[in-house]
């Protein structure tokens, strides 16, 4: 059997998904009409013997709550919340809650970021795990060498896929194969994890017997509990033959600010070609309107059908659009209304906003922001033009702006 774990960290890790995290925890902030951790818990369901899906988070239990009921009933695998009292980093995340875990008695657990975008080819990386034999496999895609260090930068052994050496966001250049967040272990990273708390409890004993250091508290020691999947237990482990990698040349994505979820979205709708093409609106034969290559439409949208949508467009629940209205590479969010012949492009428009007749909200997408983001109830009145822009909930626009924050 096999469980997989889905760490959706807590609100002071979304800080920059404002303002849209204001509304909506970050996992749960739609791409392609989805919630974001909906994707990796649709693509655990191609795991063989699946027992669980747990997503292990510090936000309240009341917000997951609706979520994991309806998906649970989808998906016919029981997916539950657990809630760490505080965070305890993405390894003590998951040995907080190693007993309940261990009760299904899984050979292998999956553990996932929440906040990536891929194909999570999770059957893929089992077998490979299977024949490499050792205690974890992790996901690894090549990017560009600019980009690497935002990120776990690793070497292996191109003939044993063994992990030789692994540094996390290094300051100098190590490799352009960066670890993807997507993970499959067997239940001996109990016993890892275990043992970073076991030196951490054993070195503070230390400090509080020599009272110079008592006086002077290290800044760098972090609670005995507190545990990181990366610094603490990867990168030790690595050359040990404990840990192999599975290299993926599928798309790969980080999800850290709005501007990403425009992309991620439009991977996403991309790949609903082929695995749930039903949710396509040019997939599902309803045309509510004139449609270019992949959009999202929710059944409770009206769309008149003279608006032209398309490419990458998702629209949610409630939302209205009017006669003429043209949308490309946006996510528009429920209950939001875009009036006759109004334009929005590479943007985000956020729930119950509205725009006027004619009005535009657009982006250049190669400036440094790339993307112009509405928070909850902003309106934009007729005529106006709203360029690479962020404007915060409950604002009124009624002149044109451009590279503004709007507090
Ligand atoms: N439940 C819980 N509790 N989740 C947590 C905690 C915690 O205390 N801390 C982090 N997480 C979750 C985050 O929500 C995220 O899904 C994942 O664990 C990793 O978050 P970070 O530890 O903040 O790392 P990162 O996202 O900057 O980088 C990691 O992921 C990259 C891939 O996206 C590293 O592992 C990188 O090496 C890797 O390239």
């Amino acid at each position: 059997r096999v469980v997989a774990v889905i760490m959706v960290g807590g609100p002071t890790k979304g800080t920059r998904f404002r303002p849209l995290s204001f509304n909506v925890p970050k996992p749960l902030f739609p791409l392609a009409g989805q919630p974001m951790v909906h994707h990796p818990i649709s693509a655990c369901k191609r795991i063989p013997n699946l027992a669980q899906i747990y997503l292990i988070g510090f936000y309240e239990e009341r917000e997951f709550a609706l979520y994991v009921s309806s998906i649970s009933n989808e998906l016919k695998v029981p997916v539950r919340y657990l809630k760490e009292d505080r965070p305890h980093g993405s390894a003590g995340g998951l040995y907080h809650f190693r007993d309940l875990i261990m009760e299904d008695d899984p050979s292998h657990i999956f553990l996932l970021n929440c906040d990536v975008c891929c194909s999570f080819p999770l059957p893929q990386m089992l077998d490979a795990h299977k024949r490499y034999g050792g205690m974890g496999t992790i996901l690894v895609v090549k990017v560009s060498a600019e980009s690497a260090s935002e990120f776990g930068e690793l070497v292996a052994d191109p003939t044993t896929n063994e992990l030789l050496h692994y540094t996390e966001k290094p300051e100098t250049f190590v490799s352009d194969r960066i670890n993807c967040g997507v993970y499959i272990f067997t239940p001996d990273i109990f016993t890892a994890i275990e043992g970073v708390s076991t030196q951490r409890k054993d070195r503070a004993n230390l400090r509080r017997v020599s009272s110079f250091e008592a006086m002077q508290p290290d800044p760098r020691t972090l609670p005995a509990n507190y545990v990181r999947l990366d610094q603490d237990i990867l990168s030790p482990l690595a050359g040990k033959k404990q840990l192999y990698i599975y290299e993926t040349n599928d798309f790969w994505e980080q999800i850290k600010t709005p501007g990403m979820s425009i992309k991620c979205s439009s991977l996403y709708l991309a790949q609903f070609r082929h695995t749930s093409p039903h949710l396509l609106a040019n997939g599902n034969g309803i045309k509510k309107a004139s449609i270019t290559g992949d959009v999202y439409i929710h059944p409770s949208a009206k769309v008149h059908p003279s608006a032209k949508i398309g490419p990458s467009v998702s629209i949610s629940a409630n939302a209205r659009i009017g006669a003429g209205a043209r949308l490309k590479h946006c996510i528009i969010l429920d209950d939001v209304e875009i009036k006759e012949n109004a334009v929005v492009s590479h943007a985000i428009v956020g729930w119950k906003s509205s725009i006027g007749l004619w009005a535009r909200v657009q982006a250049n997408y190669n400036a440094k922001l790339g993307v112009t983001i509405l928070g909850e109830s902003v309106t934009v009145e007729d005529e106006v033009v709203v360029f690479n822009s962020i404007v915060l909930p409950h604002k009124t626009l009624n002149v044109g702006v451009q590279d503004e924050i709007l507090l």
